[in-house]
């Protein structure tokens, strides 16, 4: 029986990690989270009662929560942090104290802990810098280096804490003895993803009817990893032994412009409306593709679902889900910002 922590594990990319092991025998899981952007609803309730998974419940940036956790588990997911563009230009710097306590804190706990393996959810966010900057190679694989181009930029604040978390992971294992293994996720999406990502925006958007419909940043290419494809990878680089260290760009290599997302979406939701082009936000890159080779080389990683079969499994959920009045739950945070 394996004992595994996933840290942040209510959100989307955790619950589905969760989903994936609980399917398999042989796991023992506990999810820890503060349902920042998580849900606490009655499907979580009855999905950790039915498959015996612990629920620890509470801010992490306390260190004093992590005495509720054991200290021998075999794999310890990170993927608590505040996630989204809208956070980071309304809160910079709740972005900068809560996700760097939520790294420091893990560390901090972490060492002195018999855990035997962890794994470090960062983002692509952390090397589109260096293309801008320096032309660096599309699809990107994990060498590049790593580089913010505005320091100053607020949107920038999300990638800066994701660096510190990089490196502190690496070196904290090396240092600590255990194992460490970092994924750069690149534009994961799928149902009951929340509200914030570019692909529910968009279906809200065509369901508001919006005419003609913005089409932001049109020639903007993005490669977009359906939810399954994310956690297989995940799980494949945290179970691989002998990885200690190692960095994984995790995506596909599918590249579409924006445009044609938007167009595809509008398709799905039967939209015979105009279209019409417009700039995108500032520091908003204007291509990003991984270099997967690694991970398919050396994890047997294989993006299963490609962009059309997977945007429609999103778009469907959502047409359903904000067609039922379901509420649109994203985070006490965005109440308490609107107060
Ligand atoms: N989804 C993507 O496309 C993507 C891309 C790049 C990187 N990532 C990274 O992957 C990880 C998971 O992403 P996600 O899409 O599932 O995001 P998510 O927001 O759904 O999940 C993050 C979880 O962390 C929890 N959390 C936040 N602050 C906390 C705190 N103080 N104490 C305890 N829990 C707290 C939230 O409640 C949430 O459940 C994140 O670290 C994110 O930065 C995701």
């Amino acid at each position: 029986m394996k004992k595994v922590l996933i840290i942040g594990g209510a959100g989307f990319i955790g619950m589905n990690i969760a989903r994936h092991l609980a399917k398999r025998d042989g796991y023992k899981i506990t999810l820890a989270d503060n349902f920042f952007r998580g849900n606490k609803d009655a499907e979580l309730e009855k999905f950790t009662s039915e498959n015996g998974i612990d629920v620890i419940e509470g801010d992490l940036t306390d260190p004093s929560l992590y005495s509720k956790f054991d200290n021998d588990y075999d794999y310890v997911y990170m993927l608590a942090s505040v996630v989204g563009v809208d956070y980071t230009t309304s809160m910079p710097n709740e972005i900068i104290r809560i996700n760097t306590a939520l790294i420091f804190n893990t560390l901090e706990w972490l060492k002195t802990t018999q855990c035997k393996k962890t794994l470090f959810t960062s983002t692509s966010e952390c090397y589109v810098g260096a293309i801008e900057a320096f032309g660096y190679t599309v699809p990107t694989p994990e060498d590049i280096p790593l580089c913010i181009q505005d320091i100053g930029h607020p949107r920038f604040t999300y990638a800066t804490t994701k660096m510190l978390g990089e490196s502190g992971f690496i070196n904290y294992a090396r240092v600590f003895d255990f194992d460490s293994v970092i994924v750069r996720y690149h534009n994961v999406y799928g149902p009951r993803m929340g509200f914030k990502h570019v692909i529910p925006h968009i279906i809200q958007r065509f369901l508001n009817n919006e005419n003609p419909f913005q089409v932001y940043g049109h020639d903007q290419t993005r490669s977009f990893c359906y939810i399954d494809d994310a956690v297989q990878s995940t799980v494949l680089a945290m179970e691989q032994e002998d990885e200690n260290g190692e960095i994984y760009h995790i995506g596909t290599m599918e590249e579409i412009t924006i445009g044609e997302l938007i167009r595809y979406t509008g398709s799905l939701m039967n939209y015979e409306g105009e279209y019409e082009n417009a700039p995108t936000y500032p520091g908003s890159v204007s291509r990003r593709c991984p270099d997967i080779t690694k991970a398919t080389e050396r994890l047997g990683y294989e993006p299963k679902v490609n962009w059309k079969e997977g945007l429609k499994k999103t778009v469907d959920w959502y047409v359903e889900y904000i067609q039922s009045g379901k509420e649109l739950h994203e985070s006490f945070y965005d109440n308490k910002s609107k107060s």
